[in-house]
């Protein structure tokens, strides 16, 4: 075997020794498990308008977008859910990516300029984490939610220009960001406040606008908002949104947008549909947030370390990453799906189940999952 691929095998090895492999499993389209591992948190990727939508716009336009919209030009599919997607958000404008990883890094990239100090959350997700790094701005990690620790590093920081970065909903724990209290310490030092909306649109604020809404920040000039459209508008895709100077700036400077093949539109106009379904889900909403305190009250009652979540993510912790890959198969073999996360996929050391709540999901089939997850605990 050469030795790039033997070097390859003994890190598999120390991985599976570490109870940290990965593997595929395969998914049927008819497939029968309940589902609290995925983000369609209100079931909207299988929804009838949403897919009518999808295939009208396949057969206008074809697979894919055959090229960046620079190049092959803007369709009505994408402009029509970026005009949505501000009016949404409050915002001026809205720019869509292919992905929320892809919105992230371009809009990191683009708050840089020279000398900018990127503040950012110890909980972020990867995305943001990447596009700290790939801006090249120097960037200060600051512990989880704390507002202190970021007010110091930007007063570390006098007459630079700064971001601060994180997260509404975290990921891992969906325990939401403290936004008020970081725009104000933000903007007391001049700096601009980048917002994650990921696991919060659709879910939280006026018509599901997210938690930046709810917070009351919607619209503000210093703060900008990303989001993937694959959770709770259950498509694909990512959008940047804030000022329409900044949205010109991504547009005519913005890498992974300019040099990245759009969004299909058909995609994009099957989110657009999953959009406005969203904004009329006051019912699902209040559905789910039933169901998320049902889960961690009976997750509690079991004895279990369940999160405080603020959104529909309940992270479950697990003794180890074995214990937490075995669990999670338990669950599977006994027709739930739920999200194993090891380190280095966590935040901290702790291996946990990461459930995350779904309205498209029977109810019945859910209170059964809980059971599941009850017996099979280690
Ligand atoms: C908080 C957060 N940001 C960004 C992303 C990336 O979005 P996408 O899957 O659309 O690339 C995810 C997960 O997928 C996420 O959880």
């Amino acid at each position: 075997m050469a030795d790039w691929l033997a070097a390859l095998d003994r890190r598999a090895e120390l991985r599976a020794k570490a109870g940290l492999t990965r593997r595929l499993r395969p998914r049927p389209a008819d497939d029968q498990m309940t589902d609290l591992a995925g983000n369609d948190y209100l079931g909207l990727a299988t929804h009838p308008e949403v897919t009518a939508a999808a295939t009208a716009a396949l057969s206008a336009y074809g697979l894919g977008a055959t090229g960046s919209r620079l190049v092959r030009g803007s369709t009505d599919a994408h402009r029509a859910l970026e005009e949505d997607l501000a009016r949404w958000l409050g915002t001026d404008s809205a720019l869509v990516f292919s992905s929320g990883y892809l919105a992230n890094l371009g809009a990191l990239r683009a708050l840089v300029q020279p000398r900018t100090l990127l503040v950012s959350d110890a909980h972020n997700h990867a995305s943001l984490i990447d596009g700290c790094r790939l801006s090249g701005a120097e960037t200060v990690v600051t512990p989880h939610a704390d507002v202190d620790a970021v007010a110091a590093a930007l007063a570390s920081a006098p007459g630079r220009p700064a971001v601060v970065v994180t997260e509404s909903i975290f990921s891992v724990d969906g325990d939401l960001a403290p936004l008020a209290r970081l725009h104000s310490v933000a903007r007391r030092d001049g700096a601009l406040l980048l917002v994650d909306d990921a696991h919060a649109l659709g879910l939280t604020g006026p018509a599901g606008a997210g938690a930046v809404a709810a917070s009351g920040l919607a619209g503000e000039p210093d703060v900008v908002v990303t989001a993937t459209l694959s959770k709770a508008l259950g498509g694909a895709g990512g959008v940047v949104a804030g000022p329409a100077e900044f949205v010109r700036h991504l547009i005519e400077t913005g890498r992974t947008f300019i040099f990245d093949t759009a969004l299909p539109p058909a995609v994009a106009a099957g989110v657009h549909a999953a959009l406005r379904l969203a904004q009329a889900s006051d019912d699902l909403r209040a559905e789910l947030s039933d169901r998320v305190a049902l889960a961690v009250g009976r997750l509690r009652a079991a004895g279990l370390t369940v999160s405080a979540p603020d959104a529909a993510v309940i992270s479950v912790t697990a003794p180890g990453p074995e214990a937490a890959t075995d669990w999670a198969a338990d669950c599977r073999d006994r027709g739930v799906a739920v999200g194993c996360f090891r380190p280095p996929s966590t935040p901290d050391s702790r291996s946990r189940l990461r459930l995350t709540v779904s309205a498209g999901v029977p109810r019945a089939a859910f209170e059964r999952a809980l059971d599941v997850i009850v017996d099979s605990a280690p």
